[in-house]
């Protein structure tokens, strides 16, 4: 039996760098729901196979994990493949995500935010230990392992750097809440040993002062993360109100000459 078509409207921002006389327009499409699944990007898929194949997004996991697939949906920031399709007789108007370079429709230029990312150092720094990096396992008590939660599970979508004034404004100085979130998640690793050098690096007029702890990052962020929460921690740390308290284990490195186990001493 044929099914009645659930007709969508979909408007959706385009740009093409390879026609630079056609300025950026909204593009319609009416779209059977019936034919895709429930989520936007789902959505997208079927207009770019039966409407439009030039339609340009990126997207790789179809399930929030990879943080590719970050748009504005109908004026908020936020992944197509965590979005379900909001069926209304209003149409569905998608965007790229704000205040950032384009490349080509909903793709967008993430380069100055990857380099931001790249400058807090995301990895673990354990200084004078670099021979023992792969070798054995680093410890940590399930109380320190509790403390990274709400930070490890960011996706770096970006949804909440561009839904922050600061950012849009200031985005090639201050760090934004997306990269501070992850400075933060490092810092209080109690695996890590250079939070002090961490800390200090940030200690400057643009990087973290420039949050005026408005939230926008925290209400649009897809995964519920707070980044608003990790740069105010960050701020009480700087602040000297709060310290990183010392690991509930060490982790022993075999001493060179007999193999014993000895314990570096971590300065609090
Ligand atoms: S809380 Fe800070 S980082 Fe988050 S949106 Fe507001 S100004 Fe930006
Ligand atoms: S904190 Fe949330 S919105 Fe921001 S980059 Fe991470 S997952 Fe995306
Ligand atoms: S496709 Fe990976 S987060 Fe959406």
């Amino acid at each position: 039996m044929l099914q009645t078509p659930r007709l969508q409207t979909v408007r959706v921002y385009r740009w093409n760098p390879e026609k630079p006389n056609v300025k950026p327009y909204m593009q319609q499409f009416a779209v059977d729901l019936n034919k895709c699944g429930t989520m936007v990007l789902d959505m997208l898929a079927l207009i770019k196979a039966q409407h439009d194949p030039t339609l340009s997004y990126r997207r790789s996991c179809r399930e929030g994990i990879c943080g590719c697939c970050s748009m504005n949906i109908n004026g908020v920031n936020t992944l197509a493949c965590l979005t379900k399709v909001p069926e209304s007789s209003k149409p569905i108007v998608i965007y790229p995500l704000p205040h950032c370079y384009v490349i080509r429709d909903l793709i967008t230029d993430m380069e100055q935010f990857l380099k931001q990312y790249q400058t807090i150092q995301p990895y673990l720094k354990r200084p004078g230990e670099e021979n023992f990096i792969g070798i054995r396992q680093i410890l940590q008590s399930p109380r320190d392992r509790k403390k990274l939660n709400g930070a490890y599970e960011c996706v770096l979508c970006a949804c909440c750097s561009y839904s922050c004034p600061p950012y849009w404004w200031l985005g090639d100085k201050f760090l934004g809440p997306a990269t501070l979130l992850q400075a933060y998640r490092w810092i209080i690793d109690s695996r890590d040993m250079e939070h002090k050098e961490r800390l200090s690096k940030l200690r400057d007029f643009y990087s973290v002062y420039r949050c005026h702890t408005i939230f926008n990052c925290t209400k649009t962020c897809p995964k519920g993360l707070n980044p608003g929460r990790a740069i105010a921690q960050i701020k009480r740390l700087l602040a000297g109100l709060t310290k990183k308290e010392r690991p509930d284990m060490e982790t022993p490195i075999p001493h060179p000459c007999n193999g014993e186990d000895i314990y570096q001493c971590r300065e609090e």
